[in-house]
């Protein structure tokens, strides 16, 4: 019998025996939409290989076409004419940014940064999600920007403006898509753009920015970037991505009989918050064959059943983890222990709720898990079997196919949505684990 198999309801996964073998998994999100949107507004042509299989980055190249840019690809080999700094041209129709928030908010801080007339929208769930964090500080700058709900809300509407002012920004929320948004638009601003954050976020931003030759100046959580005469387009290679890897490090750490081997993953240290909190709750991971691919940091990660015990993950560390503290919930119902989870209060901005469909798919699952204002308390649990909506946000979908993996099996509702960011996920799952 196989692993999972596709119910008229949902997916159904069935409790594995073992979780055994080596893989590598699509390029990283991240990366794949920052050397798509950067690269056009270079001077040359840019080769990305390894571009996300992702429907998302998907979303941001044909954005990028309805610019003006010549975009070629073929599976993950991706090519594209930079149109440079001032090139990009008004696009005839709605931008559609499907269900991706960081190809809107990208976009939003490049086109009111160049002054470009466009409307960005995007599927139910990104027209649901929080805009006056990019609209607001790109106003201030002199951007004209607006939205539903006096910007709140997309779709975003943006008009050609006046050259943008240098500003010193200080966003409230820890976000690697505002801070980028905002560091976009200082590229055609009248002097230095700074952003001050209120913690560290994952800086893939600087470091391409200052690959395609721009001036920036981080010092802590404040960074700096200078308006540039141009830009020049770099090929890269796109690694793995981690927060899909991190699927299967769960899977390997929470399955008595696991062991996984993920090759060619990023592990820049703005992104790994999950090792942290994997090391303290006791797992085996181990991180191997550490290089360096295009100013990223690269290694092989290999999983292996652990005991574990509970940890309390709050502060800092959670915009290190924001994309994989849902699996630090599932992490908890195996350990001895209670495990908190605090501060984590922008999951509820995510793709869908996630604090509150986390706890709901989970307890529907037999979790013992309770969702706070800004958190969960979980404690070790009997997963039974059980029926998990994902309510269409991809990374639930791969958690509660986690859940029932390494428990008693699941029934997954929306499991679809995996095409966001890991459409091959099924097949992973299937190739990695032994059914019961
Ligand atoms: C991302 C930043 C994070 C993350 C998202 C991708 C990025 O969002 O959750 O999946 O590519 O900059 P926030 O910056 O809004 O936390």
């Amino acid at each position: 019998m196989s692993a999972s198999t596709v119910a008229s309801a949902g997916q159904v996964v069935a409790g594995v025996r073992g979780v055994r073998g080596s893989l590598r998994v699509p390029g990283d999100k991240s990366i794949s939409h920052r050397a798509a949107l950067f690269n056009a507004l270079g001077n040359g042509r840019a080769r990305i290989t390894n571009f996300s299989s992702g429907a998302d980055c998907g979303s941001s190249l044909s954005c990028l076409r309805s610019l003006g840019v010549r975009v070629e690809r073929d599976g993950a080999r991706v090519e594209l004419e930079g149109r440079g700094l001032h090139g990009l041209v008004e696009p005839s129709d709605v931008l559609d940014c499907g269900n991706s928030g960081t190809t809107m908010r990208l976009l939003s801080g490049i086109l009111a940064g160049a002054g470009i007339f466009a409307v960005l929208s995007g599927d139910a769930s990104l027209r649901r999600r929080p805009m006056a964090r990019v609209t607001e500080p790109l106003r201030r700058a002199g951007a004209r920007i607006d939205g539903r709900d006096g910007g709140r809300l997309p779709p975003l509407v943006i008009s050609p403006s006046e050259r943008l002012h240098a500003v010193e920004h200080r966003p409230s929320v820890a976000s690697a898509q505002v801070k980028s948004a905002l560091l976009l638009s200082g590229l055609f601003a009248d002097g230095p753009t700074s952003v001050v954050e209120p913690a560290a976020t994952r800086d893939h931003t600087e470091r391409l920015l200052r690959a395609m030759g721009a001036t920036l100046h981080s010092d802590g959580t404040r960074v700096t970037v200078e308006p540039p005469d141009h830009l020049r387009c770099v090929d890269m290679e796109v690694p793995g991505d981690f927060s899909s890897a991190a699927f299967w490090l769960v899977l390997g750490v929470l399955h008595p009989n696991g062991q996984v081997r993920i090759e060619n993953v990023g592990v820049n240290p703005t992104r790994t918050g999950l090792l942290t909190i994997l090391e303290r709750m006791g797992a085996n991971v181990a991180v191997e064959n550490r290089r360096e691919v295009a100013g990223e940091p690269v290694a092989d990660l290999v999983a292996r059943s652990s005991q574990l015990r509970a940890t309390a993950v709050g502060g800092e560390l959670v915009p290190l983890a924001i994309d994989e503290i849902s699996l630090v919930a599932l992490l908890g119902l195996f350990a001895e222990g209670e495990t908190a989870v605090t501060d984590a209060a922008e999951l509820r901005a995510k793709e869908s709720d996630r604090l509150a469909v986390v706890a709901d798919g989970l307890a529907a699952l037999g979790g013992d898990i309770t969702a706070t204002t800004d958190g969960w308390r979980i404690r070790r649990s009997r997963l039974q079997s059980g029926r998990a909506d994902s309510q269409g946000d991809h990374r639930m979908a791969m958690l509660f196919a986690l859940a029932g993996a390494v428990g008693d099996g699941a029934e997954i509702a929306g499991a679809e949505s995996v095409a966001i960011s890991y459409p091959t996920f099924w097949a992973d799952l299937e190739r990695l684990t032994t059914a019961a």
